[in-house]
């Protein structure tokens, strides 16, 4: 408990961090697994939480792509999307731009329609039950090379209306963003969103890679920038959305504990900073846990929290107005919850 916990659950919120995949719980894993008779090397739920002990990004990815595998019907695609969104109205999101991982699915025989249709069906019952509005960032998996992305693009032509943009993914050492400038040029001319991972393991120059190559609209991580102070005032100066997830972070040792978390340091650069969950089943927490763990270290204060959650929409790709709709209901929380 920390002094800004109320704080935290009473600001609306925006999610832009969250791989659909990544949230789910192992019960729910157990229960797909039982109705599609899929195999898991799980027997029981305390043996997955003990799986879950990583020490660098690939250990996580071996054991989430594994996990994932029980995902098969459109059914299940909603399921585990509209257990997300349960969580996240609990928390008080109210916008989600939630990953997909497509490669993952259409590797294992899974079409891709399935997967979008199922991610929609979740997305449009979130919007009914809990007025949280979302949209679907199609990310390509950066272990495969671009023909199989480009194939991916193709393969999400009849579904582009219903996908904000596309993202990068996965082992991140090894495949700089640069792998993947075709694939990123063309969603761009077909009016898509770009974001992508880097500086998570990478190094700063794989951020810089992602600006000039990839021209990302929003980065997601981004920790290894501060290393490089030109590229960090580059950020500030353009205002470039940082989508930062600290218990992820301390999961994938990123960071060796909280209190060394870069999210102040950041904020004092003037950078964009928002707070997220990326792979709550696996790291421990969804988005207010990410705030509270912040909070909990001392590193923000009720003024630095005000802001991450105001930068979470000023990062999104939601509208002007729907900007300005959410803005006018944090600040009368901040009125409410007076220093
Ligand atoms: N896929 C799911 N979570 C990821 C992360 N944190 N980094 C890279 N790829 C991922
Ligand atoms: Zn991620």
């Amino acid at each position: 408990m920390t002094r800004y916990d109320t704080l935290i659950s009473a600001m609306p919120k925006a999610e832009l961090h969250l791989h659909i995949e990544g949230s789910l719980e192992p019960e729910l894993m157990f229960a797909l697994a039982k109705r599609n008779k899929a195999d898991i090397p799980f027997r029981t739920v305390e043996e997955v939480h003990a799986a879950y002990r990583f020490s660098r990004l690939q250990d996580f990815l071996d054991i989430y792509y594994a996990g994932a595998g029980v995902l098969q019907t459109e059914e299940d695609f909603r399921d585990l999307a509209v257990a997300y969104f349960e969580r996240a109205d609990a928390d008080n999101v109210r916008h989600a731009e939630i990953f997909f991982d497509p490669q993952t699915h259409t590797a294992r025989g899974i079409p891709f329609g399935v997967v979008a249709s199922g991610l929609l069906a979740g997305m449009q019952e979130a919007r009914d039950r809990f007025d949280l509005t979302s949209d679907l960032i199609l990310c390509f998996l950066r272990h495969l090379d671009e023909e199989a992305a480009l194939a991916t693009l193709a393969d999400a032509e009849p579904w582009l209306d219903r996908i904000i943009g596309v993202g990068l993914d996965s082992s991140e050492v090894g495949h700089p963003p640069s792998k993947f400038a075709n694939v990123f040029a063309r969603a761009g001319l077909m009016g898509l969103k770009r974001v992508a991972h880097a500086g998570e393991e990478g190094p700063p120059e794989y951020v810089v890679e992602a600006l000039d190559r990839l021209q990302v609209d929003r980065l997601d991580h981004g920790n290894r920038s501060l290393e490089d102070k030109t590229l960090t005032a580059r950020l500030a100066r353009t205002g470039m959305a940082l989508t930062v997830c600290p218990l992820s972070n301390l999961k994938l040792c990123v960071v060796s504990e909280m209190a060394e978390h870069p999210v102040p340091r950041m904020l004092r650069q003037g950078l964009r900073v928002t707070v997220n969950s990326d792979d709550p089943a696996y790291f421990g927490g969804y988005v207010n846990d990410n705030y509270r763990a912040l909070a909990a270290a001392g590193l923000v204060d009720r003024d630095d929290l005000l802001l991450l959650a105001r930068n979470s929409f000023l990062g999104s790709f939601l509208g002007d107005a729907e900007v300005a709709a959410h803005l006018a209901v944090l600040d009368a929380v901040a009125r409410e919850h007076a220093a």
